[in-house]
């Protein structure tokens, strides 16, 4: 009799175990969809002419001190009205819904500079994202992108030379 509840026991034991790891990954599973909420790559809509001769002023790419102060700025350490970590996360891992994650290089390397730059400036209609112009002056935009831009190259500073526009859609073409 005693021997049966035992054995009844350890089989409920391993039972409980094996499902545990089961609901671990599928709650794991799940997180990561609900995070990752970036949706599939796709272009950049193409930048409007008023920011299209707009660049990165040359050696800020790679330059320490511009992605020093790109980072306060990105922290909220320059203004505490400028926080694009509350969104984007300190180390570049959103910490809001659908927040762009610069770390997919694949998504950062489809933006040119102008495209980055007016995005910033003007923000992403309908979402989260706002206009920051009125907060933060031309260079200073300049600088936060070169911060961001380091995300997508394990932190290191780093020129945007891997910029790849998308091809033109074919459909249609022709
Ligand atoms: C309140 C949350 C929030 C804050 C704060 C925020 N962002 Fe964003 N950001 C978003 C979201 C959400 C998106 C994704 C928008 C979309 O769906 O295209 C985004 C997208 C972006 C993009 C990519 C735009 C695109 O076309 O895909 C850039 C660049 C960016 N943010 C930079 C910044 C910078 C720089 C700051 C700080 C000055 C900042 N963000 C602050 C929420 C935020």
């Amino acid at each position: 009799m005693g021997g049966s509840i035992i054995t009844f026991r350890k089989e409920w034991e391993s039972i409980m175990k094996r499902s545990t790891v089961t609901l671990g990954i599928m709650g794991l599973i799940g997180f990561l969809t609900a995070c990752g909420g970036e949706g599939p790559i796709q272009p950049p809509p193409p930048v409007p002419a008023e920011y299209a001769g707009k660049h990165m002023p040359a050696g800020w790419w790679t330059d320490p001190k511009i992605i020093e102060e790109g980072k306060k700025i990105f922290i909220g350490e320059f203004n505490i009205d400028v926080n694009c970590a509350s969104c984007h996360g300190k180390d570049g891992k959103p910490v809001k819904r659908g927040a762009r994650d610069f770390r997919t290089k694949e998504r950062m390397m489809l933006y040119s500079d102008s495209t980055w730059f007016w995005r910033i400036s003007e923000g992403v209609p309908h979402t989260k994202m706002k206009a920051w112009k009125e907060k933060l002056s031309e260079e200073d935009r300049w600088k936060v992108m070169a911060f961001e831009h380091a995300f997508s190259h394990e932190g290191q500073p780093s020129e945007h030379t891997d910029y790849k526009p998308a091809a033109p859609a074919a459909a249609g073409s022709k």
